[in-house]
């Protein structure tokens, strides 16, 4: 799908807690070590929360994102925020953010689609500026407190993950832009976290339906192999698939922002995709799997870096639970 408006990134953002964990630190009260955790995946260290919440996050990579932009909160029509881990089940982490920038002419609401939600919101942005002449900005967040989810006595996940927030401010502009979204839910159960499940005052639990996931606990639960599995072949079959419908190839995009799971994966999709290593952006080293926030976080390093530039063709792809799957390719 090639929309006659496509998109521009004015400006990006985004903030990592100042508190970084590398992998020896897990090494001290886990059976693990920082050459398995390197080797196995390429992280080195993250970044964790030390109380700043989701929204905190993400209005410090939202105030970069807008001031790169060189625009007001007012001028902002739409924010979407992507996270797995909010501060409220209602009110919308999008709303509390609109409080804080004085966006007082913007609609706010959330999408969870794990992490593939920034390239899903950078995808419902493309389409509200393509069908809305009154809409000029809209403000795309993702944040993240993966430690608030993680099971730190579980050493084949908790190694994964760090928390961090990453933004971008969109506009309309004629040009190329090509879309793929697709889930998956027959493997809902492969990675999950539960939500609050308390029953009410009046209610017997008679009609109680049999749990398919691990009622005990809220941490993320995940399978790691078929995760693993999934991963990659998610990430070539997007890419191919944005490719297909802009009538590209892989030789034409100048840079793959891909979700920073892990290095293997990134590899062996690349090998699929017989696309080089040195137009991937991999940043997963220093920030782990910090889920929606990790393409945007990847994105404004990217750009703050000198490695993205305008004109360049940009293709995002996100895979995660759900399963789910996206990508977008547009100009820079
Ligand atoms: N340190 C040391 N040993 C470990 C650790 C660890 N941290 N974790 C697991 N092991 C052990 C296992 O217990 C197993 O031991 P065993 O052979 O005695 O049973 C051995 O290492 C191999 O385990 P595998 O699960 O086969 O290891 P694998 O090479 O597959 O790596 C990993 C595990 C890193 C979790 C991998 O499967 C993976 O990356 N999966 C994708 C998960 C993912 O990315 N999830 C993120 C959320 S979704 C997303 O963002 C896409």
């Amino acid at each position: 799908m090639v929309f006659l408006t496509g998109i521009r990134i004015a400006g990006t953002g985004r903030y990592v807690p100042p508190l970084t964990v590398d992998n020896n630190a897990f090494a001290a009260f886990l059976d693990t070590s920082d050459e398995w955790i390197r080797s196995r995946t390429g992280i080195v260290t993250r970044h964790i929360s030390d109380g700043e919440p989701s929204w905190y996050m993400g209005l410090q990579a939202a105030r970069q994102a807008l001031e790169a932009a060189g625009i007001s909160g007012q001028q902002l029509g739409l924010i979407i925020d992507t996270t797995v881990t909010p501060d409220y089940v209602t009110p919308a982490t999008a709303c509390v953010i609109q409080r804080e920038l004085g966006a007082v002419n913007a609609m706010a609401f959330d999408v969870n689609s794990a992490c593939t939600g920034f390239v899903c919101g950078v995808d419902m942005a493309a389409r509200y500026l393509a069908t809305d002449p009154e809409l000029s900005y809209v403000l795309v967040v993702s944040n993240e407190n993966l430690s608030r989810i993680t099971d730190f006595s579980d050493r084949s996940s908790c190694i994964l993950f760090g928390d961090g927030a990453g933004a971008c401010v969109l506009e309309k502009k004629q040009g190329l832009y090509s879309a793929y979204m697709m889930a998956d839910g027959t493997g809902v159960t492969s990675l999950y976290a539960n939500a609050n499940r308390r029953l009410s005052l009046f209610s017997k639990g008679e009609h109680a339906v049999p749990e398919e996931t691990d009622p005990q606990g809220d941490f993320l639960r995940q399978e790691g192999r078929a995760v693993y599995r999934f991963a990659t072949e998610a990430m070539p079959r997007a890419v191919q698939q944005v490719l297909d419908k802009a009538g590209m190839t892989a030789a034409e995009i100048d840079l793959l922002i891909p979700h920073q799971a892990n290095l293997r994966i990134i590899e062996t999709a690349a090998k699929k995709l017989q696309f080089p290593m040195e137009r991937i952006m991999v940043d997963l080293d220093k920030y782990g799997n910090t889920s929606s926030a990790s393409i945007p976080i990847a994105l404004d390093e990217a750009v703050r870096s000198g490695r993205l530039n305008r004109g360049d063709r940009v293709c995002l792809v996100g895979f995660g639970a759900g399963l789910t799957m996206g990508a977008v390719l547009f100009e820079y």
